[in-house]
């Protein structure tokens, strides 16, 4: 395919992700969870876009969008290609959704040529967890391990997963339907690093040998509201002054281990007035680290510790395990491959370990999955400045098709 026709499906892929970002559950930014209205609006554009490009389109039980573009009929063998299509509130437009986007760019680039294997490009329902407070539940589908017990999950409301399924006007009694087929050659994920390396050493594209494991933890320290202004500083149990002493922990036991990742993204004080003492600070925890068990070490020695600031403190903590996400390898073979077809485009090949959890390593206790990366400029990703390079793209489009001919090739 010429420069200038791959420039402009690359073109195409970003103004689809920006239009996407439009479809949202609060004006003026970019929030969309799990199977919220505005993913109908997605679905409708994003179908309508694979049946152009000669995809049979279907939603699966777990709201996940799925093209099929049919491969020769000699050999059953399917690539899934996805990413997902929900974001976190205030999001940019490229994570996950470029994902998807850069697969339908790669079977509209094919131009009716077809594979000795069939390519099925998925749009996952949810992988961020803001909704139910565990993520991947789209990722899990296909993979076979979207369980009851995820199913029963509740959001704020109260709704449970499979109540949030039904209002999508989905059965979830079908989610076992959304699995993998078992001809799957494998999972290819393009996303956009979500960090400062690719572009700090100037590079477009990067090969994942690695997700990080990730590990997410809900905390209640409770203590006793009372008047502000009475109440004596010998005499308090205050909720978020000893959940403020953890979280400066957290951050000061992080920065003394390499490569460990901890942050307090969620903070609620009740009740929250200026008069009146805290009773209640809820708090979450998210631990990263590409060795689990210096992850793990890491979490055991941050719940220690929260216990004991809150004994010394003469408060109750409570706490809820919501994530235990093993760091996971990418596919050798699939990723020399990938890393051959980056090489043929002339662009240098950068390896990385990815900080971010991804789809891909959720469909890699079912299929051999490999991850490209994208320069993230600035490094700015869950937040509305986070964009890409149009070339970058391009360079990401040029190397799919790539991969896809080597991949051809290796067919018996
Ligand atoms: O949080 C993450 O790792 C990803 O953005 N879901
Ligand atoms: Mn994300
Ligand atoms: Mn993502």
């Amino acid at each position: 395919m010429d420069t200038a026709t791959i420039a402009a499906t690359a073109a195409e892929a970003v103004r689809r992700c920006r239009e996407l970002a439009e479809c949202t559950e609060e004006p003026g930014v970019t929030t969309r969870t799990f199977l919220s209205a505005p993913m109908h609006d997605v679905h409708a554009r994003v179908t309508r876009w694979m049946q152009a490009a000669g995809m049979t389109v279907a939603v699966d039980a777990a709201g996940n969008i799925r093209g099929v573009y049919p491969g020769t009929a000699t050999r059953p063998a399917r690539l899934y290609i996805g990413s997902h299509l929900d974001t976190v509130p205030g999001a940019g437009a490229f994570d996950g959704i470029l994902g998807v986007m850069l697969g339908l760019a790669l079977v509209e680039s094919l131009g009716g040529r077809r594979l000795p294997f069939a390519i099925e490009v998925v749009g996952f329902s949810e992988e961020e967890g803001v909704r139910f407070g565990t993520p991947f539940i789209g990722s899990r589908a296909l993979a076979g391990t979207l369980d009851g017990a995820l199913l029963s999950r509740q959001d704020a409301s109260g709704r449970t997963v499979s109540d949030a399924i039904r209002a999508f006007g989905l059965d979830p009694s079908r989610v076992g339907e959304a699995c993998v087929a078992p001809d799957a050659l494998g999972y290819l994920e393009f996303h956009i690093e979500q960090g400062p390396v690719l572009d700090g050493r100037g590079l477009p594209l990067g090969v994942v040998d690695a997700i990080a494991g990730q590990s997410r933890l809900m905390l209640t320290f409770s203590g006793a509201t009372n008047h502000a202004g009475t109440t004596p500083m010998t005499m308090r149990r205050d909720a978020l002054a000893g959940a403020a002493e953890w979280i400066t922990a957290v951050e000061r036991t992080a920065a003394t281990i390499e490569g460990l990742a901890a942050t307090v993204g969620h903070v609620q004080a009740t009740p929250s007035v200026v008069n009146m003492i805290v009773g209640r600070c809820d708090v979450s925890l998210d631990v990263r680290h590409r060795e689990d068990q210096a992850r793990l070490r890491a979490y055991d020695s941050l719940l220690r510790l929260a216990g004991e600031i809150a004994t010394r403190r003469g408060l109750v903590l409570a706490y809820e395990h919501h994530l235990d996400q093993r760091a996971t390898p990418m596919d050798a073979a699939l990723t020399t491959l990938l890393a051959t077809a980056v090489e043929s485009t002339g662009a240098p090949v950068a390896h990385l370990t990815s900080g971010a959890g991804h789809d891909a390593m959720i469909l890699a206790c079912r299929l051999p999955a490999a991850m490209l990366f994208l320069r993230s400029p600035g490094g700015v990703s869950h937040h509305p400045d986070e964009t890409v390079h149009e070339t970058d793209v391009a360079a990401a489009l040029t190397a799919g098709l790539r991969f896809l001919d080597l991949l051809a090739a290796a067919q018996p």
